[in-house]
């Protein structure tokens, strides 16, 4: 049990890596209050944890890009477990144009979900961690925050910005016992890398020139989280953590 009576959020766990992060955390002892958008994933998954797990789960409506919602949302979370000792900055959203393409509206929203998203998440939930008596803070970066790729001006940009936010959150908060971190995935089986009409063939022939010649299952991702969040990283702070496949080991393969 890693995070034996912990409070932790996950923003956008309704589903994908949010929603393996929920499941995991749970099943490690803590109580997970899952803050999305969507009501209705978020109420189904919430649903299905309770009834294994009375008592461990919560919905809390969140957009992460208003800083009234992440207020509301601390307030009802505290109200419900206590303060809050996990923060998982994982909500995103992916748009994909070249930058000639790209109006100004759709990079401002990228950039908004993710990284003035996560801005808003460390600020507001802060003083909650500091009433735990510290905590970890686990942000959402991307093998597109660590080098750039066609089509990915708006999501590169802000995941390459998550991580200087995650140092220098690192650097003030760690004097008060709070560890901030990012994440790093490759290419993960959710709805968001989904492209209509592509069979696993598809997918096969995409990451097959990749080391482990796979995308990733959400699980293997929340492991990674489930690493941070919890004591066993007791001395980490300020850094990256790659489970991308070995994706930016180098070139591809021939
Ligand atoms: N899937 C991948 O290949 C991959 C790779 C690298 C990084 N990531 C990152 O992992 C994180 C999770 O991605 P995923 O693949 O599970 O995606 P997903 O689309 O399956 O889930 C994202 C969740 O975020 C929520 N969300 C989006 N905007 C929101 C907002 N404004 N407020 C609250 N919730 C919001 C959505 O409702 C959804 O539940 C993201 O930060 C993503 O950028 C994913």
């Amino acid at each position: 049990m890693l995070l034996a009576g912990k409070v932790a959020l996950v923003t956008g766990g309704a589903r994908g890596i949010g929603a393996a992060t929920a499941r995991l955390f749970v099943a490690e002892g803590a109580r997970v209050a899952i803050a999305d958008r969507r009501a209705e994933e978020a109420a189904a998954l919430v649903a299905e944890i309770e009834a294994a797990h009375p008592g461990a789960a919560l919905f809390v409506p969140l957009d992460v890009t208003s800083e009234t919602d992440w207020q509301s949302a601390v307030e009802r979370i505290e109200a419900a477990f206590g303060p809050i000792g996990v923060l998982v900055n994982n909500a995103g959203i992916i748009r994909v144009a070249p930058i000639e393409a790209l109006d100004v509206e759709t990079f401002r929203k990228v950039i908004d979900t993710n990284l003035v998203g996560t801005f808003l998440g460390i600020r507001c939930v802060t003083p909650s961690l500091r009433r735990a008596g510290g905590g970890s803070i686990v942000n959402f970066s991307s093998v597109q925050g660590l080098e750039g790729r066609q089509g990915f001006g708006a999501y590169a940009a802000s995941k390459f910005g998550i991580r200087g936010l995650t140092r220098s959150a690192a650097i003030e908060l760690g004097p008060d016992g709070i560890r901030v971190n990012a994440v790093v995935p490759g290419p993960t089986k959710t709805k968001m890398i989904e492209r209509p009409g592509w069979s696993d063939a598809d997918y096969d022939a995409m990451y097959g020139k990749y080391p482990l010649m796979r995308m990733a299952d959400a699980q293997e991702v929340a492991r990674m989280v489930l690493f941070l969040a919890s004591d066993q990283s007791s001395f980490c702070t300020g850094g990256d953590y790659l489970v991308d496949g070995g994706t930016l080991a180098g070139k591809p393969r021939d």
